[in-house]
């Protein structure tokens, strides 16, 4: 016969009086680290973690970070180091490295991300295969390894969540819905996975006090949007009038989504995603 387990139902309906909303959205001695962070949405993501009070760690493939980077050193600890999501000995001694400068690891955004654009039919298998090592597996091994410094750490003290850490995923509307014009069959499929993973983790992590939540933003102003804007000139006008506000994302509009998916603000939210998309998933 099974064991039978003991449940404690809670009593005090009063604690939200003593939990002021800022201090729940506070990243103060949390430290973020950002794959994806040298640029673009990561780097954005950066500067949020910074300004609620974060410290950040950017791990990337580019040789070096946009000169934004040095202004977020102005305002936080932030280090960058650089790292192919998809070379997983590299990935694990730069988590070692990290968790030797910082102390610990309290949060993972992970923004490292490509999106191809070419007709399904003209793939050739090793671009593919590319495109899922590092929207996918870049994904999979980085939250593994975050996600096992959080485990030893353990649960921290804060009455509310006592959580042990907070896991982000860049994801895409693109999972949901083909996009216009674009021909993105990998990426679109490689963003689907990593929605799985999100609702996979978000179960089996939460009994560790790990909360994993995505982000799935639609079509946001950065690099690597207007890489493709200067190629197709035409997806320009899908940008702006697919979405039922009429406009691109800045990545501003991304930047609160990130604070309250990692911080005490979150704290029952796991296995859940934020379409911020300017309402294109609904149009
Ligand atoms: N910009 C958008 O409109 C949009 C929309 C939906 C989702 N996204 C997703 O957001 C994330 C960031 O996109 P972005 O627009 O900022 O792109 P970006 O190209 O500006 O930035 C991506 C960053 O990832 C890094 N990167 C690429 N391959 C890597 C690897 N193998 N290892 C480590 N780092 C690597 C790049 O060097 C770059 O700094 C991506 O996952 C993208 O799919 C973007």
């Amino acid at each position: 016969m099974a064991a039978k387990s003991e449940t404690t139902v809670p009593t005090n309906p009063d604690s939200y009086l003593h939990n002021p909303v800022f201090d729940l959205f506070s990243l103060k001695d949390r430290v973020v680290v950002i794959t994806g962070g040298a640029r673009g949405i990561g780097l954005a993501l950066g500067f949020a973690v910074a300004e609620a009070g974060g410290s950040v760690a950017i791990l990337d493939a580019a040789p070096q970070p946009h000169e934004h980077y040095k202004k977020l050193q102005e305002i936080c600890k932030a280090e960058f180091y650089q790292a192919d999501v998809t070379d997983y000995e590299k990935l694990q001694a730069t988590f070692d490295k990290i968790v030797k400068d910082f102390g610990r690891i309290d949060g993972l955004i992970t923004a490292a991300g490509v999106c191809p654009d070419q007709a399904f039919l003209d793939r050739d298998p090793r671009d593919v295969e590319r495109t899922f090592k590092i929207n996918v597996f870049g994904t999979y091994f980085a939250t593994q390894l975050a996600v096992r410094q959080m485990v030893k750490q353990g649960r921290r003290s804060s009455a509310l969540t006592s959580g042990a850490g907070s896991v982000v995923h860049i994801a895409s509307v693109s999972a949901h819905e083909a996009p216009k014009l674009q021909l993105t069959s990998d990426y679109s499929s490689s963003k689907g996975a990593v929605l799985g993973l999100t609702h996979q983790l978000g179960s089996e992590l939460a009994s560790m006090g790990v909360r994993v939540n995505s982000i799935s933003p639609g079509y946001i102003l950065t690099d690597m949007s207007m890489a493709l804007l200067e190629q197709r000139k035409d997806v320009g006008e899908v940008f702006v009038n697919a979405p039922a506000m009429k406009r691109m994302g800045d990545r501003t509009d991304l930047k609160g989504a990130a604070v309250y998916l990692l911080s005490d603000a979150s704290a029952y939210m796991t296995g859940s995603e934020m379409l911020i998309t300017g309402g294109l998933h609904v149009t």
